[in-house]
């Protein structure tokens, strides 16, 4: 696995805040998968949201960040994948706490609830934070 690689997907909803995180991670320092989709017809989170997942699982990014126009829906669907750990936020204090608390392997984002801005210090708290282990472990644990 690389340690630096970051898996991205999204809906319909999301292509822009996509392309602008894709480019905000990439400068700095990481490898981005972008894996689509690349227009803007309707398409169904559920698909994205699955393909996204699987390669966090199989330990072909270190990460995954997903957006939809809520973010909820593709959430909803990469936690089927076992051993995804997804959460939605909307702030960077959740960002944050869903590293360091949940061991989130995976970040996603409403495309129609934040802006870009926020969007960006969302993920840059995501992915700054270290999970602190100790009795969060156990309860990570639980969750699998
Ligand atoms: C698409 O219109 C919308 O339903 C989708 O982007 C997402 O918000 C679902 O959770």
């Amino acid at each position: 696995m690389s340690s630096k690689r970051i898996v991205l997907s999204s809906d319909h909803a999301a292509l822009a805040l996509r392309a602008k995180i894709a480019e905000h991670v990439t400068s700095l320092g990481w490898e981005v998968a972008d894996i689509g989709p690349t227009t803007s017809e309707s398409t169904h989170y559920p698909l994205h949201g699955a393909a996204a997942a699987k390669q966090v699982a199989a330990g072909e990014a270190r990460f995954g960040i997903i957006l939809c126009g809520t973010g909820q829906g593709i959430m909803m669907a990469a936690n089927k994948v076992k051993g995804i750990r997804c959460g939605v936020c909307s702030d960077a204090f959740s960002a944050r706490m869903i590293r360091q608390h949940n061991d989130a392997n995976m970040l996603s984002i409403g495309a129609r609830v934040v802006g870009e801005d926020l969007a960006l210090d969302i993920v840059d708290a995501f992915l700054t934070a270290e999970f602190e282990s100790g009795r969060h472990q156990t309860r990570v644990e639980m969750i699998e």
